[in-house]
């Protein structure tokens, strides 16, 4: 049964973390299948707007459908990383969400290529009209690359053999289907390095994915146009789903809700070092039930920065 809906993660804690005023400007950054969007919705008056972005095509037919006639409503097919090109010039906002990674129907229909429990071409991208898809990429990148791209990305100690079995097995044939890269990677991960419970091509397919859409790239690119857009008292919350993510988001608050340590010593602090955030709340996981109900929250962490008036 392929699922076209999607449990928004932590919607309560999100929601307060938005910190909402109903005549307020605000983003959701992932709109996916548009649970958070509708709980900020339902805090706006009619002066508030949300601008509704997802580089998905099939996330933003439905976020046209369910909103495109509300006149609070801008959806738009693009990547939160173009933030400032999206957004109207020099309009400041007072929320940003980005709750990151893949939406359950990305997961659960097959044909978009995102998990080895279905079978189905081996794609991966959230946008299918650009970029290359996985099957693409593992069809011509160097073995170093592929083994490079496992290791950073899905921290996977058997990088180098799952390398090499792609690019001995591409002699023969490509990889199609996510069914025969599942199965490559389960034939050449030692039993040592497999963890209970899990697939042993989960890191693979973690890996796949964030380099097919640049997914670290956004996030950075996006962390920093929603700090240049937020006005002050503004909100800039973030879910993330996995460690890579998670170190981004919060190496980025924390940078910018200090001082410079170079400059924290100087007499007198430039104007220039002063933090453009603070903290606007300890990093939260999702409630047990959460979990038993949703168990794709599990690995959740919301972080929540505030934008100061420097
Ligand atoms: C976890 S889901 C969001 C779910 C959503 N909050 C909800 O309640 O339904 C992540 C969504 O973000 C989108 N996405 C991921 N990276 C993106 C990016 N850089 N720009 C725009 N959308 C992105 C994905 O296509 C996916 O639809």
């Amino acid at each position: 049964m392929v699922s076209t809906d999607h449990s928004p993660v932590m919607l309560q804690q999100v929601v307060e973390a938005m910190a909402i005023r109903a005549d307020g400007r605000y983003v959701d950054g992932t709109y996916g299948r548009g649970g958070h969007a509708a709980a900020i919705l339902e805090q706006l008056g009619p002066d508030g707007r949300l601008w509704l972005l997802d580089r998905d095509p099939e996330a933003v037919a439905h976020a046209r459908q369910r909103w495109g006639d509300d006149p609070r409503c801008n959806v738009v097919r693009d990547s939160f990383s173009r933030l400032d090109q999206v957004l109207p010039e020099n309009l400041g906002v007072d929320g940003v969400l980005l709750d990151l990674g893949v939406s359950s129907p990305q997961l659960d229909t097959p044909g978009r290529g995102f998990s080895f429990s279905h079978d189905g071409p081996l794609d991966m991208r959230m946008d299918p009209d650009s970029g290359v898809s996985a099957a693409e990429w593992l069809a011509d990148a160097d073995e170093r690359e592929i083994a490079r791209v496992l290791r950073e990305y899905g921290e996977e100690p058997a990088a180098r053999r799952i390398a090499r079995a792609v690019s001995e097995r591409r002699m023969d044939a490509p990889l199609r289907t996510t069914g025969e890269l599942a199965e490559l990677v389960a034939a050449v991960v030692p039993q040592r390095q497999q963890v209970r419970g899990r697939h042993p091509a989960t890191r693979t397919f973690q890996a796949l994915r964030i380099h097919i859409n640049g997914e670290l790239e956004a996030l950075r690119a996006g962390l920093e146009a929603a700090l240049r857009r937020l006005q002050p008292a503004g909100r800039l919350v973030v879910i993330s789903f996995h460690s890579l993510e998670d170190r981004l988001v919060k190496r980025f608050m924390r940078d910018h809700s200090r001082v410079d340590p170079a400059l924290a010593r100087l007499p007198i602090v430039p104007e220039s070092a002063r933090p453009l955030l603070k903290l606007a709340a300890k990093a939260r996981r999702p409630q047990t039930a959460e979990i038993a109900a949703n168990p794709r929250a599990r690995s959740a962490v919301l972080r929540v920065a505030e934008r100061l008036d420097s």
